[in-house]
């Protein structure tokens, strides 16, 4: 198959998705709608990509149609339009089931896909359902490619994004701390974000270990860790947090009063 890329939702998750794959060793060609003429132009200025005169015209010139509009909108930026058969068709709106994008695109080929902004600098996770091998070295200019085996289970996927972007405040909390007891701010939030790092690349790299064993490690008895963690989980922050990706689950799944 060719690879011109259309993505119809021309916003901020669009920016970090174009950043992202100009990262390919051989990055494709890009077309975007042009509907936010502001990012549109800012895209085009900075990375070349190309402007359709509409999304349908998007639609035309594409290989693999990406829908990046909110899920407010649900199908409507492409509801009625016309696909090919030879074309694959990803939504990356939260919540949009496989079967309520199938009906839009057909008789293109609907796939789901979820990730987040670090696919700007090729470190998000890029999850898939149902898998599509024939994209994954396109998308790991995005980062990591997995695949779901099933739709529930991507739908808890996709908590995850949210989880990165809801860790930014655990950050900003630890680094006002930090200078609030007297360290430059600078450098508290560098301390706040070094740390993170070498935390979730300590994780990676050790992926076959348990967590459990890892946090035993470094928690020694009567340790500071160890007493850290005691007050997190004292104060119930521990289950506050999976309480708050439970929200997140049910509003994925269509609980606006979650
Ligand atoms: N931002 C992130 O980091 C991120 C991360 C992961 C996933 N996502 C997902 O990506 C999607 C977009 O999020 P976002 O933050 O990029 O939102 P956004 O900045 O509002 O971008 C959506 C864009 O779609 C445009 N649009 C609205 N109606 C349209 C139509 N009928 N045809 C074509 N374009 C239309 C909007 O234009 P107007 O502004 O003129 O309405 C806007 O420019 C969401 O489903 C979100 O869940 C975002």
């Amino acid at each position: 198959m060719g690879r011109t890329i259309g993505i119809v939702g021309t916003g901020h998750f669009a920016g970090y998705l174009v950043q992202g794959l100009m990262r390919a060793e051989s990055p494709p060609d890009i077309v975007v709608s042009p509907r936010n003429a502001d990012k549109a132009g800012e895209l085009a200025a900075r990375f070349g990509v190309g402007i359709a005169a509409d999304n349908q015209a998007v639609i035309d010139t594409a290989d693999v149609v990406i829908l990046a509009t909110r899920p407010a909108l649900g199908t409507t930026a492409i509801d009625g339009l016309t696909f090919r058969p030879d074309q694959i068709a990803f939504t990356m709106v939260a919540g949009m089931t496989l079967a309520a994008f199938q009906s839009v695109v057909a008789p293109a080929r609907a796939h789901r896909a979820i990730a987040h902004a670090g696919v700007s600098i090729g470190a998000s996770p890029v999850f898939l359902y149902p898998d599509a091998p024939e994209l994954h070295t396109l998308f790991s200019a995005w980062g990591p490619v997995e695949a779901s085996p099933d739709e529930a289970a991507f739908e808890v996927a996709t908590v995850f994004p949210v989880f990165y972007a809801a860790l930014y405040r655990i950050i900003e909390e630890s680094a006002r701390w930090g200078a609030a007891q007297g360290l430059e701010p600078a450098a508290a939030r560098d301390l706040a974000t070094v740390s993170m790092k070498a935390t979730a690349l300590m994780a990676e790299a050790d992926r076959d270990r348990p967590l459990a064993e890892i946090i035993d490690s470094l928690a020694t008895k009567g340790g500071m860790t160890e007493r850290m963690i005691a007050v997190l989980e004292g104060r119930g922050a521990i289950e506050a947090w999976s309480e708050s990706m439970e929200v997140v689950l049910r509003r994925v799944r269509g609980d606006m009063e979650a």
